[in-house]
């Protein structure tokens, strides 16, 4: 009987409890993820490294997916940030994968995040894993450039 009464009692306080602590580790590309500086310094990068392959004639013909828009929103949509993180720390640039440094991947990713619409806020994007699984990557209110 007393276990079964903890269990009743215990329950709705554990749910309160796990509410709690989801809302203040859980958030989304819509919160101001990125801070300015990193997306600038990402655009430094980005120039250099991906807009080789990643430029508008070469995206629009078909031959490289684009980084912006409904079609890569759609492609995210849903992941977090750690998967795209991991995109392009393990993949890219295509000829020398696995070259960037975790804190140019963030640079490149809070650019990403920048040129989609997203706001930039007063938190640099982290490089732990852990912490860019807690970053949900949804449609962004104002849609894409
Ligand atoms: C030599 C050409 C080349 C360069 C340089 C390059 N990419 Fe790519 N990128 C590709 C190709 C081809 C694909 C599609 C195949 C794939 O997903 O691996 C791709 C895919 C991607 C994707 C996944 C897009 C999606 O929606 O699935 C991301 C993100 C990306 N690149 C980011 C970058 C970043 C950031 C850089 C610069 C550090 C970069 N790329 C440099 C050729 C390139």
């Amino acid at each position: 009987m007393k276990v079964k009464t903890a269990f009743i009692v215990g329950l709705p306080f554990c749910a309160l409890l796990s509410m709690v602590l989801f809302a203040q580790s859980a958030s989304s590309t819509r919160d101001g993820v990125y801070t300015a500086d990193q997306a600038e310094q990402g655009h430094v990068l980005y120039t250099k490294q991906c807009a080789l392959c990643h430029d508008a004639a070469q995206q629009s013909a078909g031959q490289i997916p684009p980084l912006t828009g409904d079609t890569f929103l759609q492609n995210w949509n849903g992941q977090t940030v750690a998967d795209l993180y991991g995109k392009i720390q393990t993949t890219m640039p295509s000829t020398h994968p696995g070259s960037l440094k975790p804190d140019e991947v963030a640079q490149l990713v809070a650019y990403i995040l920048s040129l989609n619409n997203y706001p930039a806020g007063k938190t640099p994007l982290p490089t732990k894993p852990e912490s860019l699984q807690t970053i949900h990557i949804e449609m962004p209110l104002s849609g894409a450039q």
